[in-house]
């Protein structure tokens, strides 16, 4: 179902795109599938060093987000995301590089198996990058605001950071909580995408593929 949700996302990739690639199994089968039309491509934006290296060991030039410019497009996964297309990211831990090329990009498509698709975000514990010094503190600040921080053991991020992943939250305004979390001082970003949630969300399942917008 990711895979189909992966190839159906193939669609929006244009001649002489610069295209952003995500990071994760479902990004993965994005990736193995540009590998059939990468002639097509000016070259990619990873959000990750492991989703670069895929890219590389396909031949599919990877370039810096310094020098492309705004791209096109962003294509990656998702841990939950709902009808209005509010994600939350970074199982994988690359959030804040994911964040930055979703920025960055005029699309956004969102690949996913439909199990994904949730009523209220939080049942998956919403991951912060946080810069090492703080990590006390921001646990501190996150309790305040009824979350229950965990420090993912033995992960440290491609910017050399830890995660907290915060449980027990049920998440009725992502905007907001979005915003609240990024105001903690030592907080890199969390992984609510919801300020600039997904553009498309292409939903992989037993009946074939559904499309959000
Ligand atoms: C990586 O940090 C994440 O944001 C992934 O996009 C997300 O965890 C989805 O991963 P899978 O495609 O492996 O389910």
């Amino acid at each position: 179902m990711k895979k189909a949700a992966a190839l159906a996302a193939i669609d929006y990739v244009e001649s002489g795109m610069i295209v952003g690639v995500g990071t994760g199994s479902t990004a993965n089968h994005f990736i193995d599938a540009l590998a059939g039309i990468k002639g097509k491509l000016d070259g990619t934006v990873a959000s990750s060093v492991a989703s670069a290296d895929r890219l590389k060991g396909h031949g599919i030039p990877v370039l810096d987000l310094n020098q492309t410019g705004g791209l096109e497009l962003y294509v990656d996964g998702a841990d939950e995301a709902t009808k209005y297309l509010h994600l939350i990211k970074g199982g994988g831990g690359a959030l804040t590089r994911e964040k930055i090329v979703a920025a960055a990009s005029k699309k956004f498509v969102c690949i996913a198996d439909d199990s994904k698709l949730v009523d209220r975000l939080g049942k998956f514990p919403l991951p912060v990058e946080v810069i090492p010094m703080a990590q006390s503190y921001v646990a501190r600040e996150i309790v305040k605001l009824g979350g229950e921080p965990r420090l993912r053991e033995g992960f440290t991020t491609d910017n050399g950071n830890i995660i907290l992943d915060i449980h027990a939250l049920d998440i009725i305004n992502p905007v907001e909580l979005e915003t609240k979390l990024n105001q903690i001082t030592g907080v890199v970003t969390n992984g609510l995408f919801a300020i600039r949630p997904a553009d498309v969300l292409i939903l992989g399942g037993a009946e074939g593929i559904k499309v959000l917008k």
